[in-house]
């Protein structure tokens, strides 16, 4: 089946949580964007069009694969040229994967002002839930523009500050959040009367509820919880799982989990029949102004408008850390030779982050080489040209017996304080057109010779995002893929400040297999035509 939308990017002020943001910007007059929704296997084509005054727009579909279909991954820069004003891209892809995700400007810091929203590919129902709720974006917010805030991020070096992760004022669930303000004192607060109710969803005692959460932050993880409820998680990103129950998950930016919650099978313990759905900022993985985590309602009683009394059941961790690779264990294993574990040791990528000053200001980087795109000549429409920089790309021709290895550290930060300019961070790590196996995880110091042997090539988890953990001597991910899909793919961190200064690389993947389709072949389109104007 073939599906088609239609997406209009456009400046709005907005007030999800209650204050005004002038500086929104929102996809179809909404944030979050609507839903788009397939089946597995349909053909989609979505028409974006930009009419955003001051900025060009791409849109990129988070954690689909994209396979053969490079120019539909929506990164400005390297798959496409900016959409200018009033102009339309087409993008055209098949539903490879099932399940859901989101969908965001990768414009510079175009969707922490709003321009995001959910994704769902329907799969073979084996439904084990009575009701599928539509995915819910979390986000931490704002008030500033997202440009306004990266200042803070870049810093001054005459001044002494750098890198100071800017302070986000709250946590909106599905566009919805509740600012402490005093709109007697402050015009941009609205007065309770004028805002949007909490989000709240009814529960009826003994069903089942299939929640589908996303973190779609711009610097913050959250640990997710329900009062007195257990979350039995069944997948992480695109990728289905053995459940396990818990009562916390920990979701990092661009992670997402499909959770079942049960309901109460009898009368609630609670006596109004009100529940808190918290949403926690992990230590040290954001700043939020304002600690105000309880930012859902679940309801038993559907007419009941009370806020919930509940108190937390279980102390959280706030630790910056990802699930634990034991709970993530994937229903279809990932195949990996044992030719391919061999490769671990020659043939292993290592990228280390770091911290880097360039006219005064922060810049964050992979292999002390900051990837900063040029929005008029994107990475598609020079393929073939060799005097490629290795230093920020992988080039792999053929690679057609075993995987990629890419081990990411922490550890030039340590090991040259003169770079350690920001405080310790972990780093949400997404990789586009792949799903990866993570073979590693660790805040402790990676080595070379030693630590390889120790990687997990037993059923790793597999997911599109994953925590670069951060400890005192080190830190380090390790990643495989199988290089089967042709094109030039994206691997940032997704705190939206780090990705704009830099902590990025490229993957340029089988040159010579990357179709026609892709625009760098047709000689008619060999630059971003009519952009010298806006960037001159
Ligand atoms: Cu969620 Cu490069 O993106």
């Amino acid at each position: 089946i073939h599906r088609e939308y239609w997406l209009n990017v456009t400046d709005k002020v907005i007030s999800p949580d209650g204050y005004l943001k002038t500086e929104g910007k929102v996809v179809n007059g909404s944030y979050p964007g609507p839903l788009i929704e397939a089946c597995w296997g349909d053909d989609i084509t979505i028409h974006v069009t930009n009419y955003l005054k001051t900025n060009g727009s791409t849109i990129h579909w988070h954690g689909l694969r994209q396979l053969h279909t490079n120019e539909a991954d929506g990164v400005n820069g390297v798959t496409q040229c900016p959409i200018a004003f009033g102009d339309t891209f087409d993008y055209k892809f098949k539903a490879l994967q099932y399940g859901h995700s989101w969908y965001h400007s990768h414009y510079s810091l175009q969707y922490p002002d709003g321009v995001a929203g959910p994704l769902l590919i329907h799969g073979p129902s084996s439904a084990n839930w009575d009701e599928d709720w539509t995915p819910i974006l979390i986000s931490d917010w704002s008030h500033r523009s997202a440009f306004q805030d990266f200042y803070v991020e870049l810093g001054n070096s005459t001044s002494g500050v750098l890198g100071r992760e800017p302070t986000m004022q709250s946590i909106v669930l599905n566009g919805t959040g509740s600012y402490t303000c005093d709109p007697s004192t402050d015009k941009n607060c609205l007065p309770q009367n004028k805002r949007k109710p909490i989000f709240s969803k009814v529960f009826q005692q003994g069903k089942r509820y299939l929640l589908r959460l996303i973190n779609a932050s711009t610097e913050s993880a959250f640990v997710f919880t329900i009062d007195n409820h257990v979350l039995e998680v069944i997948s992480t990103d695109l990728v289905p799982i053995h459940p396990f129950k818990t009562e916390s998950i920990h979701i990092g930016i661009g992670q997402r989990y499909s959770v079942i919650v049960e309901a109460k099978p009898s009368a609630p313990v609670q006596k109004d029949g009100n529940y808190w759905i918290r949403t926690v900022v992990s230590d040290g993985c954001g700043t939020i102004n304002q600690s105000k985590p309880e930012i859902g309602v679940i309801r038993y009683n559907a007419g009941s408008t009370a806020l919930p009394t509940s108190t937390n059941h279980t102390g959280l961790s706030t630790l910056c850390a990802d699930e634990p690779p034991e709970n993530l264990v994937p229903v279809v294993p990932w195949p990996v030779d044992h030719q391919a574990v061999n490769d671990v040791l020659n043939d292993t990528f290592e990228a280390f982050v770091s911290n880097n000053v360039t006219h005064g200001a922060l810049r964050w980087d992979l292999t002390d080489t900051p990837l900063w795109l040029n929005f008029s000549n994107p990475t598609i429409l020079n393929l073939g040209n060799t005097t490629w920089n290795p230093e920020y790309a992988i080039i792999q021709e053929s690679y057609d017996r075993g995987y990629v290895y890419i081990v990411i550290t922490t550890q030039a930060i340590r090991k040259d304080p003169s770079k350690n300019t920001h405080s310790v961070a972990a780093h949400p790590i997404h990789l586009h057109g792949h799903d990866f196996v993570i073979l590693a995880q660790s805040n402790q110091t990676y080595d070379v010779s030693a630590t390889p042997k120790t990687f997990n090539f037993n059923n790793p988890p597999r997911r599109d995002v994953a925590l670069l953990p951060a400890g005192n001597t080190g830190g380090y991910l390790a990643i495989g893929f199988k290089p089967d899909n042709p094109g030039v793919w994206l691997l940032h961190c997704h705190i939206a400040w780090h990705a704009s200064s830099g902590l990025a690389m490229q993957i340029l993947e089988r040159q010579s297999e990357i179709l026609p389709t892709i625009p760098s072949l047709d000689p008619t389109r060999k630059t971003c035509k009519g952009w010298d104007k806006w960037l001159a």
